[in-house]
């Protein structure tokens, strides 16, 4: 007889035998004072401060944001009602589309449920659509992308990290008329480094390949109107699709690539996680799309992100503490082992009411294991010192080791 359960609970055993048990915290963001929150895991419910949210920007709390999803709750209700297809499709839908496909100089794009389904769906697709295909893939690409090559069925081969030495000696050993694919993504998110967007499209060029860029930890905060490191580097128009979330810098939720015309067609047309799924509800798409807007108009915020990220890396390395090198707005702080990571994070959260999500296998290689800090525009001067306070406080109580 087999034992369901018992397959269960020895596959989550073997998870916390290597100290990489997940636990979530519980916690409820108060609108108006993030990155504030309340956490629910004690005995009484308590005020924390949130290093760790994606919502880049805090525009997950803008007041243009949360007044147009309650504007649009009240108009329209809820949900899409359907798939795309199937009376899906409402104006909010058309508008954010065409916002987003004009933030990135493109001539369409398409709306997905998550920034997940968006490089699943699409990279499947295209692969399919593609004959013979081979995708050529940075190594650290995200889950998503890797689920997405490998559902499509192409070749993959998987070029070391940034190196584009490796990923040209692919290109010149498949004939030039074979349909190759270069995926990558802008900012990594977990060590903050940037590809080399532009020496990637100059491969492309030589040896006609396809390109396709994730910008999901770059869309809103780089680039003059928040169109991402591509916007920034002026090489939208040179990269064949670029994908985004509307879940971190803009603060929602939902997904999307933007192309020219006939690619987004062909998508919209086969990708099975596109066409059989409910349409994003229009209360999220009417906050994204207000979030798009507010930040095309201005760079403000996005400059404030900025200077917060290095001069938390500053008081960091002024502290002895071994912050890791990083060219965006990522601060990641190595500690190097997963038992240790989760030890450190719940110090933090019990004797200082600072929120830090450990980062361990398999997200990150074993043996880099970290803390990953994303200060926002709301990160004051305060909120910084007294996070450093804490931080030197576990490092001490926990023999932790520091920067050589
Ligand atoms: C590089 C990258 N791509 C895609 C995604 C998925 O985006 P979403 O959270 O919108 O599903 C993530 C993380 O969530 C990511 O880090």
């Amino acid at each position: 007889m087999v034992d369901y359960n018992e397959a269960f609970r020895a596959a989550v055993e073997a998870v916390r035998a290597e100290g990489r048990y997940r636990v979530f915290a519980d916690i409820e963001r108060i609108r108006g004072k993030f990155p504030t929150a309340l956490y629910h895991g004690g005995a009484t419910p308590r005020e924390i401060t949130v290093w760790c949210s994606n919502d880049y920007l805090g525009m997950g709390q803008h007041p243009a944001v949360v007044g147009a999803m309650q504007e649009a709750a009240d108009r329209v209700g809820a949900g899409a009602g359907g798939t795309r297809n199937i009376a899906g499709t409402t104006h909010y839908h058309v508008r954010l589309e065409r916002a987003l496909a004009d933030l990135h100089g493109k001539e369409a794009a398409l709306l997905f449920t998550s920034g997940y389904v968006s490089n699943e769906a699409t990279l499947s697709t295209i692969s399919r659509i593609l004959p013979d295909c081979v995708i050529l893939s940075d190594e650290l690409n995200h889950a998503s992308m890797i689920e997405g090559i490998r559902a499509g069925r192409s070749i993959k081969r998987i070029w070391r990290h940034n190196d584009m030495a490796h990923l040209e000696e692919m290109l010149a050993e498949l004939p030039i008329e074979r349909p190759k694919v270069i995926a990558f993504e802008s900012v990594y998110s977990m060590d903050g480094d940037i590809a080399p967007l532009k020496e990637i499209c100059d491969l492309a060029e030589r040896y006609n390949a396809f390109t396709y860029l994730d910008e999901v930890h770059a869309v809103g905060l780089y680039g003059k109107r928040g169109g991402g490191v591509a916007e920034r580097e002026n090489l939208s128009h040179r990269i064949d699709i670029i994908e985004g979330t509307l879940g971190k810098a803009f603060g929602v939720m939902g997904g999307y690539i933007t192309a020219n015309a006939s690619i987004i067609d062909a998508v919209r047309s086969y990708a099975s996680g596109f066409i059989f799924t409910t349409a994003l509800s229009p209360v999220l798409v009417a906050g994204a799309l207000a979030s798009v807007e507010t930040l095309k108009e201005s760079n403000h915020l996005r400059e404030q992100h900025q200077e917060r990220a290095a001069h938390l890396k500053a008081l960091l390395a002024e502290a002895g503490l071994p912050v890791m090198e990083s060219v965006s707005h990522i601060v990641p702080i190595k500690v190097g082992d997963p038992v240790q990571c989760k030890r450190v994070t719940d110090y933090l959260l019990d004797e200082h009411g600072i929120y830090v999500q450990p980062i361990n296998y398999p997200t990150v290689p074993k043996g880099t294991e970290r803390l990953r800090l994303t200060p926002t525009p709301l990160h004051g001067d305060d909120l910084m010192g007294r996070l450093i306070e804490a931080l030197d406080d576990a490092w001490n109580v926990l023999k932790l080791r520091r920067a050589a």
